[in-house]
């Protein structure tokens, strides 16, 4: 806990209440409280009140914090992608999750990390001076925020004896010290400048940089199989940036599957109604349309309308895909979600799913309530996904019907994060994740 908030837990639990009941025990409000001949104070009774009312603040500090407080939580691999609730006879819940991995046929799927820009971690999950460890698209990556608030990528491992640089390293200023001999890197281009015990520093020492980028409480690194810089940049939600939106919790997932699979989930349209359909969402989904940007060839976009069962007004969906990792979507009401994708390994995606309330909101209990929930709802209506994206395998040629109109293009859009060198499942790896 930090300074400011001990000093606020002493005014708001302990200084306060006392006052108070200082102040009703001498005003003799309540009779037993204080003495009727000089009015001195009555410690029984003014025990009695300061508890009562120092509990009171702290209970209602409790509620406003419940209901102000984002709502983050991982999803269940287990249960949501293998119907796995509990250990299973002679085998424990993580054995039977292991057995149907193995199980699973992948199917001659599309190279495994494709070029784009990625979420690493979300912002709040890396403080001033901290360091944290990242093993995403095949890299092994010490994630560091300097003394200036500036985050930098470096490989995690110390190109002198190969300590892991994210565990037990020191942020100093913009550099990172190694917790091995202490040499140390800077963030900005990797150069070794400083080892204590040494008289001079070889200039050819360098740890890798990544370029990283931290927009919309998201701090992202750009991958390309070919080394290539960034061709383009997502864009910055400015009103995350003003505070206008307001975030209202996320929710965080392992899936073993391919990252096109999450991604094609945007021009499939006729997956809507039979997964996130009515019998999860009291609403019916019209008129969807998924298409390539024609400009920036990075961005695709889905637009879909939602008729509510009760109404014939539907709800707008805008959907922005930038690129394989990001995704940008405005529900046309009070909400609006960042989610993306990383792969940590070659059949294994993380994804992260954020969401925040519009500026009418953040004063009103209900409508912060009713944003939790919506955290809560985005996973129960996803959840449908994750277990056909989990289990399924990957057909390269499937055949469709003219009411399965987008998936051949969203394909061919996809394709274009694909290089010569973009890796590619080795037959080792599937047994491996
Ligand atoms: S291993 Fe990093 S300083 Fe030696
Ligand atoms: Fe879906």
């Amino acid at each position: 806990m930090g300074q400011t908030a001990v000093a606020h837990s002493l005014l708001l639990y302990v200084v306060a209440p006392a006052l108070v009941s200082i102040a009703i025990c001498k005003s003799g409000l309540i009779p037993a409280t204080a003495s009727p001949e000089d009015g001195s104070i009555s410690w029984p009774a003014f025990f009695a009140t300061y508890g009562l009312l120092a509990g009171l603040a702290y209970l209602t500090a409790a509620v406003f914090s419940f209901i102000y407080s984002p709502l983050e939580f991982y999803g269940d691999e287990g249960r949501d992608s293998y119907l796995i609730g509990k250990a299973r006879a002679g085998l424990s819940k993580e054995e039977a999750v292991a057995e149907m991995k193995r199980s699973r046929k992948i199917g001659d799927i599309p190279p495994v990390y494709p070029n784009g820009w990625f979420i690493v971690f979300r912002s709040a999950q890396v403080k001033k001076m901290e360091t944290k460890y990242a093993h995403v698209l095949g890299l092994h990556l010490a994630v560091f925020r300097g003394e200036s608030g500036q985050v930098y990528i470096v490989d995690a491992y110390c190109p002198h004896l190969g300590a892991n640089l994210a565990f037990g390293g020191k942020v100093k200023g913009e550099s990172i010290e190694c917790p091995f001999h202490g040499w140390r890197y800077q963030g900005e281009d990797g150069k070794c400048v400083h080892i204590a015990y040494a008289d001079k520093v070889p200039d050819f020492v360098k740890v890798t940089t990544y370029r990283s980028l931290e927009i919309n409480d998201l701090i992202l690194i750009w991958y390309h199989a070919e080394g290539e810089e960034p061709s383009w940049y997502p864009p910055e939600i400015e009103k995350i940036k003003t505070g206008e939106l307001v975030y209202t919790g996320c929710w965080e997932a392992y899936l073993d599957c391919h990252i096109q699979d999450i991604v094609e989930n945007g021009g499939d349209s006729s997956h809507l109604d039979y997964v996130h359909g009515p019998q999860i969402h009291p609403k019916r989904f019209i008129n969807v349309k998924w298409e390539a940007h024609p400009t920036k060839k990075y961005l695709s976009t889905t637009y879909s309308e939602r008729v509510p069962f009760w109404s014939s007004k539907p709800d707008k969906i805008f959907h922005e895909q930038y690129g394989p990792g990001l995704s940008y979507v405005d529900d046309g009401g009070d909400h609006y979600f960042l989610t993306g994708s990383v792969p940590v390994g070659p059949f294994r995606q993380k994804s992260v799913f954020m969401v925040y309330c519009t500026p009418a909101s953040p004063f009103n209990l209900a409508s912060r309530l009713f944003a939790k929930l919506i955290v809560y709802f985005t996973y129960v209506v996803i959840k449908g996904d994750v277990l056909v994206w989990a289990n399924k395998t990957y057909r390269p040629k499937p055949p469709l019907v003219k009411e399965d109109p987008f998936i051949a293009q969203h394909r061919r859009w996809f394709a274009q994060f694909y290089t010569e060198n973009s890796p590619r499942l080795r037959p080792a790896d599937s047994l491996q994740w």
